[in-house]
């Protein structure tokens, strides 16, 4: 599958920020057990008047605005969320709508949880055959305070809300090394949530076991796929879904820490966001330099898991 360039990218967070020492309040935790079990310090809620859709416009608009390109440059816009506004009409068409792009932009939702923002990418390379453009807005973006029990203090120590957008340029000189999988027989996260009726339940540790098995073929069945060896690629970002199972997956590949980012201890999981907002960070604090790749794997609820190899562009 062809690949493609990052030329730019932007991330929100919502306004209330939500210490360790805060949940302790709410159920029986401490910072301690927190930070501890997985390198959370704090994560972030919507307020009164924010939600998945303000989320994502605020990233959106971001990575527009530094991108240098016109509104009808833009071929496909996708979201991944698993807590939109609405069931229907999706996020990625509210995004169009707000953004005032062209009536032939091609705008859809993907629901695969965690995995969903490197899904989105995959399915924005085939939008942009229909659209016959260059360039792709993908975004992560999640509310998911709002399917979080927060008297569990299993679950409601780990997830935040946040939003994560970057504009991709399609690149025909690389390889997308695009790779996935699900098994939907196993529930052992997001066992069946409706909205606002229910919310995430997870059994932690068969997560953890599951994790760190499928993350490090993920990642190896993706770099094979792109052609490129692990030291060959300059990062390597997995989904923040704690810092435990990052660090597991590092010893086990018998990597250099260095080359993985992580930011979980002040996004939280952030679930379809985490990846993009995880680059944002990357790109505004000046790690991202033109011509470097950056490898992507994620897993998460249905059960689903993805990896694709990104490269790093320059704005327009
Ligand atoms: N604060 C204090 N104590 C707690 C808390 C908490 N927030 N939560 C559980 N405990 C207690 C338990 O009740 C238990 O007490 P007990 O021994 O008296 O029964 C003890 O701590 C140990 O509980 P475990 O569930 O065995 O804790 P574990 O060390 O396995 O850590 C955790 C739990 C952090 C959830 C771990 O299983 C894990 O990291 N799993 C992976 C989950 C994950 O990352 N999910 C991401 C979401 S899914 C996704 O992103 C795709």
């Amino acid at each position: 599958m062809t690949g493609f360039k990052i030329i730019s990218a932007g991330r929100a967070v919502p306004s209330r920020r939500i210490t360790n020492d805060d949940l302790s309040k709410i159920v029986d935790t401490n910072d301690e057990w927190i930070r501890s079990r997985t390198g959370i310090g704090c994560r972030y809620h919507c307020a009164d008047g924010e939600d998945t859709l303000t989320l994502a416009m605020g990233a959106a608009r971001r990575a527009l605005e530094n991108s240098g390109l016109s509104k009808d440059e833009i071929g496909c816009v996708v979201c991944a969320t698993i807590s939109g506004r609405y069931a229907t009409p999706s996020t990625a068409c509210l995004v169009q709508a707000e953004l005032e792009l062209p009536a032939d932009t091609p705008s859809l939702d993907v629901n695969s949880a965690c995995s969903g923002f490197v899904s989105a990418v995959t399915v924005a390379s085939g939008l942009l055959e229909i659209s016959g453009k260059k360039y792709a807005l993908v975004i992560g973006c999640e509310q998911l305070s709002r399917i979080t029990d927060m008297s569990d203090r299993s679950t409601c120590i780990l997830f935040g809300d946040g939003a994560g957008a970057l504009i991709l340029e399609k690149d025909e000189s690389v390889s997308l090394g695009a790779y996935m999988g699900s098994d939907g027989s196993t529930a052992i996260v997001a066992d069946g949530v409706n909205y606002p009726s229910s919310s995430i339940k997870m059994d932690g540790k068969a997560v953890f076991r599951f994790a760190t098995n499928i993350i490090p073929k993920c990642l190896n069945e993706t770099l094979a796929r792109a052609g490129k060896t692990l030291d060959e690629v300059d990062w390597v970002v997995f989904h923040q879904a704690n810092a435990r199972i990052i660090d597991h997956c590092i010893k086990k590949l018998a990597a250099p820490a260095e080359k993985f980012y992580q930011n979980i201890d002040h996004t939280g999981n952030t679930s379809g966001a985490s990846v993009p907002m995880a680059i944002s960070e990357m790109w505004d604090e000046g790690l991202l330099k033109e011509g470097q790749s950056v490898a992507c794997v994620a897993f998460g609820g249905g059960l689903t898991w993805a990896g694709i190899v990104l490269s790093v562009g320059s704005k327009k």
